[in-house]
């Protein structure tokens, strides 16, 4: 058996190349999906410590998306959506379309995404660990016919070219790229599968029509400029976001002393227990992280530093640099020099 050789994002470098960008603020890093525009490719993750109203609303103003979690009742989850609607139709936002929500593959999925689209939903996120499943076909297939073209339609999460193709030919506009990479996942411990978040990307770019969302492991901006390097057209972060005032959740002091809030992988026992009453197969693990204040200094911070990774291939835009971007692979004493390292001798 040939085996492959898979790259993670701290294998690798982007070229400095010659730039004329003076300021970043000549950098755009506004991303398309299907009819909506987007200025910044940010996503906040479907996940019960990441996006519900607030963190959404953030994403938004921000000119990113932030998609609400599905691990709650349908009267729930539609109340979320209900309300950011009524926000934007008191402004007659052009943020109307952008209201996104989350939906199982199988169980609920008739009634949850009714109730949702009747609520103002009109991007859906069909969200299972496994997304390659005959399941995913059905559930795309029964909203397209139901809804056409007036929702966007995400789904995932997968790694390879052949499900990415497989996803985009049954009717999925963007896909989620990355199985087991997550910060708080264990799928690839408990079942042996996955592949690098970036390594994923990268035999996606070339796949078919259907736009990309690089998901799980994106630790930093730097991690945000490969990953759109590499041919993805958004982002999507958890443990990023997580944290934050915009986060669902409490904030508490640990037993160290440390404000904190917990982050949690949707196949963790305490998420899974909260939302169906039991633990099944769990592929996830729930942390507790330094509380992080507002969203928005994050984000400003993230765009930021996004815009002067661009600037360093002297790219303007989003597809100009992935046009020009060079990557090189670095050595065990490369990784070690990328990182801060003053304090190891
Ligand atoms: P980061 O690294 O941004 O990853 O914190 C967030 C992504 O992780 C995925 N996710 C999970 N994957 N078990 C998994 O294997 C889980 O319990 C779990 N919960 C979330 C998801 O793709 C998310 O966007």
């Amino acid at each position: 058996m040939k085996i492959k050789e898979s790259l993670s994002f701290d294998d690798v470098l982007l070229l400095p190349q010659y730039s004329d960008i003076n300021s970043r603020a000549e950098v755009d890093l506004s991303s398309p999906m299907k009819n909506l525009t987007f200025g910044i490719p940010i996503i906040s993750s479907p996940m019960d410590t990441v996006t519900e109203e607030a963190m959404s609303l953030a994403m938004l103003r921000h000119g990113g998306l932030g998609i609400i979690h599905r691990y709650n009742t349908i009267r729930e989850q539609s109340s979320h959506v209900a309300n950011m609607r009524d926000i934007f139709e008191s402004n007659s936002s052009s943020n109307i379309n952008k209201i996104a929500a989350a939906l199982p593959a199988g169980g609920d999925l008739i009634e949850r995404s009714s109730a949702l689209y009747d609520s103002g939903a009109r991007i859906f996120c069909l969200d299972i660990a496994h997304g390659h499943h005959s399941l995913m076909k059905v559930a795309i297939e029964t909203l397209k016919q139901k809804y056409s073209e007036s929702i966007t339609l995400i789904a995932g999460n997968v790694a390879t070219p052949e499900a990415f193709n497989d996803l985009s030919t049954w009717g999925a506009d963007a896909i989620r790229v990355g199985i087991g990479g997550g910060s708080i996942c264990s799928t690839r411990i408990q079942t042996g599968h996955g592949q690098p978040t970036f390594q994923s990307i990268l035999d996606c770019r070339d796949a078919a029509d259907a736009l990309i969302i690089a998901d799980g492991g994106i630790k930093n901006s730097g991690d945000i400029v490969k990953s759109l390097a590499a041919g993805a057209d958004f982002v999507m972060l958890g443990s990023a976001l997580a944290g934050t005032k915009e986060s669902p959740g409490d904030v508490f002091v640990s037993k160290t002393g440390v404000t904190s809030k917990i982050y949690r992988g949707m196949a963790s026992v305490e998420a899974q227990v909260a939302w169906r009453g039991q633990a099944r197969s769990l592929e996830g693990i729930s942390t507790t992280i330094k509380y992080k204040g507002s969203v928005s200094k994050i984000l400003k911070d993230l765009v930021q530093n996004v815009k002067s990774g661009l600037s360093y291939t002297g790219s303007r835009n989003i597809s100009e640099f992935q046009a020009r971007a060079k990557f090189t692979k670095q050595t065990s004493a490369g990784q070690f020099e990328s990182k801060t390292h003053i304090l190891s001798t």
